[in-house]
């Protein structure tokens, strides 16, 4: 069985979240889609992901081991563990759905907390003195972020305003996963759109999105 990642980023509850709604449309639909798929689920705000700091991460991206692992306190130590954890489980998937909600023109620091911990030396990159280079095109991965926000962008000044979306597909493209696709729920809270427009228009980009990972539309 192949394994769907579904990572959520928002202290909201689901009902209350237009990210996290759209998420659960898409991760559903997905799986009924690709049987051959189950799901995990991670919650940034639920999870305990570590803050980086150099007591427990060493070099270009190192969780410390050995003598400097020894030295370390109980809750450090637990802290080590937590982001080798977090990595194996990024490492052991096959489609990665994230849904987060536009936030001064990025994503809500702890997905860039998380994405910290998951870049590790020998697991998901190969550091050498000559290049850093991705490891995750072992397999066929599939990234797909879904992002909320309260203003729309025209896609004439996307590329201006829609940082995290070009940070995340940057960001995995270079760790080596080739497939990236996006669904945006645009104009959340803007009077002429609402959250309600916003979440059905996103909801017909789904099975668009779903098929062109499934390859039934070319791209
Ligand atoms: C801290 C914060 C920063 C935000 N920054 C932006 C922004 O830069 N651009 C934007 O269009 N909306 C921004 N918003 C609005 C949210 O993106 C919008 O309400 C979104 O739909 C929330 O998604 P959610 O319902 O899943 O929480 C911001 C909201 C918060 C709380």
């Amino acid at each position: 069985m192949k394994k769907l990642l579904y990572i959520t980023c928002n202290s909201k509850p689901e009902y209350m979240s237009t990210s996290k709604i759209v998420g659960r449309e898409f991760v559903n639909r997905f799986l009924a889609a690709n049987p051959d798929h189950y799901l995990e689920e991670l919650d940034l705000y639920k999870e305990d992901v570590p803050e980086i700091n150099h007591k427990i991460f060493t070099g270009r991206a190192e969780p410390v081991s050995g003598e400097k692992y020894d030295a370390l306190t109980e809750s450090e130590k637990r802290q080590v563990e937590k982001i080798i954890s977090l990595c194996d489980q990024f490492l052991s998937a096959d489609t990665y759905v994230i849904a987060a909600p536009m936030w001064s023109l990025s994503f809500p620091s702890r997905l860039k907390r998380y994405i910290d911990c998951i870049i590790i030396n020998n697991k998901t990159i190969k550091v050498s003195p000559e290049e850093v280079k991705g490891l995750l095109n072992d397999k066929e991965r599939n990234m797909v972020y879904i992002q909320s926000s309260g203003g729309d962008y025209p896609m004439i000044l996307s590329w201006k305003f829609n940082h995290g979306i070009n940070y995340i597909k940057d960001i995995f493209k270079f760790l080596g996963i080739s497939r990236f696709e996006k669904i945006l729920v645009e104009g959340v809270d803007k009077l002429s759109i609402g959250k309600n427009e916003a979440i059905a228009k996103a909801f017909k980009d789904i099975d668009v999105v779903i098929d062109k990972l499934s390859g039934k539309v070319l791209v």
